[in-house]
């Protein structure tokens, strides 16, 4: 038996209110549960959110999957007492080793209990919700599609928006450098319909794996396992060849015509405001929904930091990894919510040499092109603390000395404030900066002031404080 996404949640619930809310009372999908997610969020709680009842379906929902690091690292096995640097260095130890598929039979994956086809699918069946006011439409947010590269037979997932177009219908919106858009192109100058399926509801281990940056030819199931830990096991879909998870809530299998195509957009981005609208995109009819006998359905507020930190992890490890080809002193790697995660990162190391922290700084920034903003902190900052991150560049950094800038770089079109090179135009570029913020190497630096250790040892607040 795989993880899956109940025992994830059956463990949230176990940990208590920190990691776990559940809402019995009727949601209307238009908009309710995101912004039960937001005041939550306001409150400065990020648990996973089960909802029982949505209106206009007898499907329970649950949402907030990646709301918080420390989930994170629940997934990937941790508890919440260990520190939080491990949460990085577990997934980066996993995601090295990939492990194969296990394919097992009809009657042993749950997501065959159910199976719908041709004029009984019917979209409305599940909970989809809009997000916000200014979208276009209902949105599938935390899908996983499954498709096979026409050249090589590789398998490709990763996660896609869906508007729903019909009963039997959704769009596809691939950024035209995934993955995806490479091999949905290809579909197209073949002139051929490309086959996919769209898993939803799993381990959020597997559903990071859908998320992996590798190359084209790496076989994203085999990372889903090594992240959950164990192999992903899969059953061949109904109506086309491709496999979907055996311990899935929902899969939704289609066709998309690359002849077909419909509109996208506007939509709430990751970075907290609209992208762009009307954007053509792929169209995937559906042949068959399979099921398990009562499912659960996920959904992500993509514009809440839930969508942000989903993904963190691969891209924290990308970043991890190209620094430390440079700077070998490097000791950890953390893309707050706070930056929108992939567009600032906090890099720190244990710096022997100067001018590290700006090697390191560039590093980061070559490593992924959406970010724009890397600090590099010393090894003694805490840079899950934000007050410590800000103190650092306070008290270390001087701006003529410390900070680089490079104009005109390859950035990430969906930040409103890239510009293309017409500077008055949109584009995809962004004035990328390092702030320098480590101490000195070889020069003396200010003793920075810590508690006395001993007094900080025996202290225990129990013993001093009078009771109120
Ligand atoms: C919640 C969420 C929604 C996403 N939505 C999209 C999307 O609509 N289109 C897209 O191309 N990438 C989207 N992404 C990013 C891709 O899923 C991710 O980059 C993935 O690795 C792409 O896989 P591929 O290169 O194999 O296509 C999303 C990521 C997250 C976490």
């Amino acid at each position: 038996m795989n993880k899956d996404l109940r025992s994830f949640l059956a463990e949230c619930r176990q940990m208590g209110p920190q990691f776990f809310a559940s809402v019995s009372r009727t949601v209307d999908p238009i908009h309710e549960p995101c912004v039960i997610q937001q005041k939550l969020a306001a409150a400065n709680r990020y648990p996973v959110i089960r909802f029982e009842n949505t209106k206009g379906s007898d499907m329970p929902m649950a949402t907030n999957l990646f709301g918080s690091y420390e989930l994170l690292g629940l997934a990937l096995g941790l508890s919440p007492d260990q520190p939080k640097g491990e949460i990085l260095q577990r997934f980066r130890e996993r995601v090295e080793k990939p492990l194969p598929t296990i394919e097992v039979p009809r009657d042993k994956a749950p997501v065959k209990e159910i199976i719908i086809q041709k004029d009984d699918v019917d979209l409305s069946q599940f909970p989809i919700i809009k997000h916000a006011e200014g979208n276009s439409g209902k949105y599938i947010t935390v899908g996983c599609l499954v498709i096979r590269d026409p050249d090589t037979g590789v398998l490709n997932a990763g996660m896609y928006r869906h508007e729903i177009k019909g009963k039997n219908r959704f769009a596809c919106m691939f950024n035209p450098a995934h993955h995806a858009a490479y091999i949905y192109r290809r579909y197209k100058e073949m002139n051929q319909a490309m086959e996919a399926v769209l898993f939803i509801g799993h381990h959020p281990a597997a559903v990071m794996g859908a998320l992996a940056r590798g190359p084209i030819e790496s076989n994203e199931f085999e990372i889903m396992g090594a992240l959950m830990g164990e192999s992903l096991e899969v059953v061949p879909a109904e109506t086309v060849n491709l496999p979907v998870p055996a311990w899935a809530e929902i899969a939704i299998e289609g066709i998309l015509d690359p002849n077909e195509e419909t509109a996208d957009g506007p939509f709430s981005e990751y970075t907290g405001f609209y992208g762009p609208s009307k954007d053509p995109v792929g169209l995937m009819k559906i042949t068959a929904i399979t099921t398990r006998r009562d499912p659960i359905y996920h959904d992500l507020d993509p514009s809440h930091r839930e969508h942000n930190l989903a993904g963190v992890l691969t891209f924290e490890s990308s970043i991890f990894d190209t620094v430390s080809k440079l700077v070998p002193s490097v000791t950890g790697v953390y893309l707050p919510p706070s930056g929108s995660c992939v567009f600032t990162a906090y890099v720190k190391i244990k710096k022997r040499v100067p001018g590290e922290g700006k090697s390191a700084g560039m590093a980061a920034l070559a490593a992924e092109p959406n970010l724009k903003i890397a600090i590099v902190l010393d090894d003694d900052i805490d840079f899950y603390n934000e007050e410590q991150v800000l103190w650092a560049i306070a008290t270390h950094m001087e701006g003529d000395r410390d900070l680089a800038m490079i104009p005109y770089a390859m950035g990430a079109h969906l930040n409103p404030s890239a510009y293309g090179e017409v500077r008055t135009e949109k584009g995809p570029m962004n004035t990328k900066i390092v702030i320098d913020a480590t101490r000195p190497s070889t020069l003396p630096f200010a003793d920075r002031i810590q508690p006395p250790q001993k007094a900080w040892d025996r202290i225990r607040l129990e013993d001093y404080l009078d009771e109120t």
